[in-house]
């Protein structure tokens, strides 16, 4: 769907065409989108929330300090869970306001803390819309990287003819569409992702592997696409559903993810090795089930193929390699000779015994550590949350608390 993975916040201001937005949420729901919606008070008058709620399965929030709920940092964590935000209908009184940086309402204050894009569709008398001071602050947004959706002319709700009226849902919908994937600090770049574990045979029914689910890797792809980046995603077997808009090469065996890696790797701008290979492979599988006996078996194991360092020699200045380190001792100084022998750009340390971090867990905790000794430790958190800050981390997002691991 063209907009699933993706976290829409649906801002609705106070205007009467307030009730076609309505219509955009569903639009945006039946794409794919998560979409949360954030009212004025003076939007909340003209639709309520319910109807919102209703069509998107998320309570709305409209007041800054809400009674009789979490508030925390909410408006931080809106603006930062949000793909893109947009607002629609949006008056002349919050444009004023996000021009001039002004946040009375919950909504002007989450755009204000959001760096992410942010779409505006304006809605008003047709004199409003012409008044100088509206057009001067539509301006200033337009020369910041503020989108706009065309005003439409026509008959409005005052009756008055003119330019002013909202766009219609469909085209918001479809400037959104545009807007999304095409921009971004990853556009035009190519990036590998692998993922998940590998098999190694030991006769035709049993194999050695290990407990990594994919799920980092995955929601990296994912995050990579959204920045705007061509992805393919080099999966061995596990139990997620194919990301959409990004092509999935599925391997079994670490010498098949080595070959699809290396047959790859000399149009890629990114390599994430975010995949668990096995170390080690059954010197000689069985061609037959091994029966079982009483007195046991020996298994005899050789090393198998290391990816990262098979393409030392071929990785050009132009290149960045990301890779993972997990590990359940010397947590640090082991990743950062890992970083150092295996030529890597960015190295992203989890530690194997903690829990809610690492294998088969919805959520991570890692440091990553950059190849000139900058280091940046990520709390606890969801692992698309994690890997949208590996990428903002690795694209040189400056935010981000910096330190020495
Ligand atoms: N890796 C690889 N090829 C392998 C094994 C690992 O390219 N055969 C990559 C992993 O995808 C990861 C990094 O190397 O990005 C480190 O993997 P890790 O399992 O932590 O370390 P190993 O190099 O396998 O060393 P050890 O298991 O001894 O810690």
């Amino acid at each position: 769907m063209v907009l699933s993975h993706r976290k829409i916040v649906l801002g609705v201001t106070g205007g009467i065409a307030a009730y076609k937005s309505a219509y955009l949420a569903r639009l945006l729901i039946k794409a794919g989108a998560e979409v949360q919606v954030i009212m004025t008070r003076a939007g909340a008058k003209f639709v309520t929330p319910l109807t919102f709620e209703s069509l998107t399965g998320r309570s709305v929030a409209v007041e800054m300090f809400a009674e009789n709920t979490f508030v925390g940092t909410r408006h931080i964590d809106f603006a930062e869970w949000a793909d893109l935000i947009v607002v629609a209908p949006a008056t002349a009184d919050f444009i004023a306001q996000i021009a001039n940086g002004f946040c009375p309402e919950l909504l002007s204050t989450v755009v204000c803390a959001s760096n992410r894009p942010l779409l505006l569709a304006p809605a008003m008398n047709d004199v409003m819309w012409e008044n100088p001071a509206v057009q001067t602050n539509v301006e200033t947004l337009k020369n910041r990287g503020v989108f706009f959706a065309n005003v439409g002319i026509g008959e409005m709700a005052c009756r008055s003819f003119g330019p002013g009226r909202m766009a219609e849902p469909d085209e918001i919908f479809e400037h959104i569409a545009s807007i999304i994937g095409k921009s971004g600090p990853l556009k035009d770049k190519k990036v590998i992702i692998t993922a998940g574990p590998c098999r190694e045979a030991i006769d035709p029914v049993r194999y050695i592997s290990n407990r990594s689910s994919g799920k980092m890797g995955f929601a990296l792809a994912i995050e990579a696409e959204k920045l705007g980046a061509d992805v393919t995603l080099i999966s061995g077997p596990t139990a997620l559903l194919n990301p959409d808009r990004v092509t999935v090469v599925n391997t079994e065996t670490t010498a098949e993810m080595a070959q699809a890696v290396q047959s790859h790797f000399a149009n890629a701008d990114y390599l994430v090795m975010a995949a668990a290979p096995a170390d080690f492979t059954p010197t000689k599988p069985f061609d037959q089930k091994v029966k079982k006996n009483d007195s046991g078996m020996a298994l005899e194991l050789s090393p198998t193929i290391d990816i990262l360092k098979s393409l030392k020699d071929k990785k050009t200045s132009g290149q960045t390699i990301i890779g993972f380190a997990l590990e359940t001792e010397y947590v640090l100084d082991n990743a950062k000779k890992k970083l150092a022998d295996k030529n890597l750009d960015f190295i992203v340390v989890n530690d194997a015994l903690e829990a809610g971090a690492a294998f088969d867990s919805d959520t991570n905790r890692v440091v990553i550590i950059a190849k000139d000794g900058r280091s940046t430790e990520l709390k606890k958190a969801d692992k698309d949350v994690i890997a949208r800050n590996i990428w903002e981390y690795v694209l040189g997002d400056g935010r981000r608390t910096e330190g020495t691991a």
